[in-house]
């Protein structure tokens, strides 16, 4: 006997089924389709049956049988519409060809220069901050994790090449992602998405040009995307590189910026778990001491923190496939033409994955515990399978180095109390925060005369 579909979750409306609570508040719909029908559960967005799947086994299930019976064209085509083709939103002979050319510029040794770019740009961010004040939190984060993407994935000068005209024109392409309309409606903000993406084409053809003829004058991020080869022996030409560039600007700095900004905030709630972070930097990370990969290695409270975070605040939460062959998932069946959404937040709170997931808590990674070694497919945040996203060890590299620069250099305390997830359709963030600051005074032995005596009096000392 064959298996029933997915139960469908409560709360299905006529005609717009549940697409109107999947918009305006999808993790409630998503909890209450799991405290009710389990695991395994369907939605109706409109017309679209969406098969949602929780916990590791059922992860794995999506993540393994991607590419196979499981595809990331359709679900995915919002993307393809607004960046072009990139390997993977064009189909799995594309992606084989060319996942080389993705992961060659995260390969180890490349990791040393991004660190550099990161600690500069963190640092022209914090000196523009002065001794103290309030700022608003998420946007300072956000324009600084596209200050370092653009500088460490375009090169560093790109910002003056393109002038103030790129990131605006970038924007009108992220505002137009949307997975629940068609793409190529005729509304203005996609026709505002069209002009841009024809206007940033036009600047970035004339600096690959420029750097096609003088190979060797570059050693960036995209200079290894234009040496690279793909498994016919050929480099990417402008039609793919173009793509590839604004794609991975994309998953480089919306979902990095969210992550980033929570590690801040998550640590500010937490002050005894702060305090392990501010020992650890004092103790790593001295007095105007620089960041260099020895020294982030040993910051373990860090490390932890920014992995706690991708558990409790994933900023990439809808993680989606489109069925091509009717696919067993436990008790059921999902059939072809159906999507299936992986839950990264429903997953990382089961208590049989993460023990009290209720509570924030980053010691659980500590090697005694290693919580997250337990189900290979328990903490999701950066996907998994063959797709697991190329850019995971830099985001983390980059949300560490924030952190661990912003702590040696400041005291931070949080004046918005109630910060919450604020939803996007390409990436989730933290909802607008204010923070105050104020720059922590040079250890006494650093400082000589004025400065000295006022060290001295100081009450942090
Ligand atoms: C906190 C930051 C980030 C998060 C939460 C994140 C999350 C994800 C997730 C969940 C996927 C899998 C998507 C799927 O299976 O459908 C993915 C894939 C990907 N990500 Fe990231 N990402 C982050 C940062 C980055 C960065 C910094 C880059 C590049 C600079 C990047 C590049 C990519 C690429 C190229 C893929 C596709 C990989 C493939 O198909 O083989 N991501 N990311």
């Amino acid at each position: 006997m064959s298996k029933p579909i997915p139960p469908l979750a409560p709360g299905a409306l006529p005609f717009l089924g549940h697409a109107l609570s999947f918009r305006n508040g999808r993790d409630q719909l998503l909890q209450h389709g799991y405290d009710t029908c389990g695991p395994v559960f369907a939605l109706k967005l409109a017309t679209q049956n969406v098969a949602v799947l929780v916990g590791p086994e059922y992860s794995k299930i999506f993540f393994q049988e991607t590419d196979r019976s499981l595809s990331m064209v359709e679900p995915y085509q919002f993307l393809r519409e607004s960046f072009g083709d990139v390997a993977f939103l064009v189909g799995p002979e594309y992606y084989k060809q060319t996942r080389s050319v993705l992961h060659e510029p995260f390969k180890r040794h490349k990791m040393t220069q991004y660190l550099a770019v990161m600690q500069e740009r963190t640092q022209v961010w914090l000196d523009t901050l002065g001794e103290t004040g309030e700022i608003e939190l998420v946007a300072a984060v956000t324009q600084l994790v596209q200050d370092i993407a653009g500088s460490a994935l375009m090169g560093r000068k790109f910002q003056e090449q393109v002038g103030d005209e790129f990131w605006p024109l970038y924007e009108a392409i992220s505002l137009a992602l949307d997975p629940m309309l068609p793409a190529h409606w005729p509304l203005p903000k996609f026709k505002r998405r069209d002009r841009a993406r024809a206007k940033l084409e036009a600047l970035l053809r004339p600096m690959l040009a420029e750097r096609r003829q003088n190979p060797d004058a570059y050693d960036d991020f995209m200079q290894e995307l234009l040496n690279a080869r793909d498994t016919t022996g050929q480099p990417l030409d402008d039609e793919h590189v173009i793509p590839l560039l604004l794609g991975l600007l994309f998953a480089g700095h919306e979902t990095t910026a969210g992550q980033a900004a929570w590690t801040i905030v998550e640590l500010l709630r937490h002050p005894e778990y702060a305090q392990r972070v501010q020992q650890e930097v004092d103790a790593v990370l001295p007095y105007q001491g620089e960041l260099n990969m020895e020294r982030l290695a040993q910051m373990e409270h860090i490390e932890w923190a920014v992995r706690e975070v991708e558990r409790v605040r994933p900023s990439a939460d809808m993680v989606f496939r489109y069925v091509t062959t009717p696919l067993e998932v436990g008790d059921y069946v999902v059939p072809a033409g159906w999507l299936v959404q992986t839950s990264s937040l429903l997953t990382h709170n089961l208590p049989e994955v993460f023990a009290n997931p209720e509570q924030f808590d980053p010691l659980r990674y500590a090697p005694d515990r290693a919580e997250d070694k337990k189900h290979r497919f328990g903490l999701i945040g950066f996907g998994g399978g063959i797709h697991r996203c190329t850019g995971m060890n830099f985001a983390n590299m980059e949300m560490s180095v924030i952190t661990a620069l912003l702590w040696q250099q400041f005291e931070v305390e949080l004046v918005t109390q109630d910060t919450h997830v604020a939803q996007g359709m390409g990436a989730n963030r933290p909802s607008a925060t204010i923070v105050r600051y104020r720059r922590r005074p040079a250890p006494v032995g650093e400082l000589v005369g004025a400065g000295a005596a006022t060290a001295a009096g100081c009450p942090y000392h």
